[in-house]
């Protein structure tokens, strides 16, 4: 198939209409959102689902999260409205929040893996959300790369992925946030499944105690059933190792240097992923910055276009460790992921 590209700011309407034609006639768009690029396809039809599963080459068991265009479209796919679930909807929609509660019977196997919830958000994306009202049904869409690569944050990301295998994207620019979403699961005690830029201490704010999933800073062990599928999976992983050093910048700095120097590396073709606080500590070495630590934020939104661009070039990167408090949480979440939980 020949991947059509529309630039979302320069053909708007016709982009919005045609991606929602497709949308309507089974096919696949991946779309801008706030978070990351998603693979979009008919949330009603599981035909069109399993289209998804196939272009990323995605374990069949991982379900996906319903996008909607307004929340009375969202209350239509879960069987009842929970209380929480309202006040979270009013208090973080549209946003980067995805609200996990039991299914309703509109909601095809498919998605959800045959699991009894879904997964729902409405995107905080001008160009999203138009496509979203055109296409005129809730669109199932995991992120759009290529299953165990970074997630995309530019249109250009998955083209690198999918090129030819999906029909049209939506060229909305970078994506602002830059990590997927934070899911909560509402089926049982409040948990958090996948930190994101909705925070624990926000989501605190407003529905009082919320737990935290174990898997969002640690592997899995052995045979064990995860809240969420989508955690028991290799993620975010470039051709070079990532290692995450921790501590307080200085002594981060330091092990790096120390590994650098004597050990590991040799001759190896090797980055740090640095922070503007912190790149002096690495003298004339080959470094990247990727953040400004007073502002977390910087941080996530450039993690996966970094690993992407020296995932590649390099044969080591090294990177130093966030706080796992607020926004380091999610930043922190796919980074040790991206290292296969490597740390120096
Ligand atoms: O920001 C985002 O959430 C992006 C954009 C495109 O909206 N989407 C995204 O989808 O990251 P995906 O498929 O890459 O990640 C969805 C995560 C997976 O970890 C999956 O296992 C989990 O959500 N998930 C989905 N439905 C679930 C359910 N019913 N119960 C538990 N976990 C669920
Ligand atoms: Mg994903």
């Amino acid at each position: 198939m020949k991947t059509e590209v529309f630039n979302a700011t320069t053909q708007k309407e016709n982009g919005a209409r045609h991606a929602g034609r497709i949308i309507r006639d089974g096919g696949l768009v991946a779309f801008p959102t706030e978070t990351v690029y998603g693979l979009g396809a008919n949330g009603l039809d599981g035909e069109a689902v399993k289209k998804i599963f196939e272009a990323k080459g995605r374990p069949v068991d991982n379900p996906l999260i319903l996008h909607v265009a307004s929340k009375s479209d969202a209350r239509k796919l879960w069987s009842s409205v929970p209380e929480k679930a309202r006040v979270l909807m009013d208090t973080f929609w549209p946003g980067p929040l995805s609200i996990v509660y039991e299914k309703s019977e509109r909601v095809p196997d498919e998605v959800t893996a045959g699991l009894p919830t879904v997964a729902v958000r409405m995107p905080d994306h001008k160009t999203a959300l138009a496509f979203l009202r055109e296409a005129e049904v809730p669109v199932a869409a995991p992120s759009a790369n290529a299953s165990g690569r970074p997630s995309p944050t530019t249109a250009r990301h998955v083209l690198d992925d999918l090129d030819g295998k999906v029909d049209v994207i939506l060229d909305g620019g970078p994506c602002r946030v830059g990590l997927e979403s934070t899911v909560l699961s509402l089926a049982g005690t409040p948990t958090i499944l996948r930190p994101g830029a909705i925070t624990r201490e926000m989501l605190e704010a407003v529905i009082g105690g919320v737990a935290l999933s174990k898997s969002a800073l640690s592997p899995l062990s052995e045979g064990e059933t995860p809240l969420s599928p989508g955690m028991k999976y290799k993620h975010y992983a470039p051709d070079a190792q990532v290692l995450v050093a921790s501590g307080e910048p200085r002594e981060a700095a330091q092990r790096i240097r120390r590994a650098y120097d004597l050990e590991t590396a040799g001759g190896k073709v090797c980055v740090i992923f640095a922070s503007v606080q912190t790149q002096a500590f690495y003298g004339g070495r080959r470094y990247a910055i990727i953040g400004d630590r007073t502002m977390p934020e910087t941080f996530c939104a450039n993690l996966f276009s970094k690993l992407r661009e020296f995932g590649s070039k390099a044969d080591l990167i090294f990177t130093e460790a966030l706080p796992h408090e607020e926004l380091g949480l999610a930043y922190m979440n796919r980074l040790l992921r991206a290292a296969g939980f490597q740390t120096l």
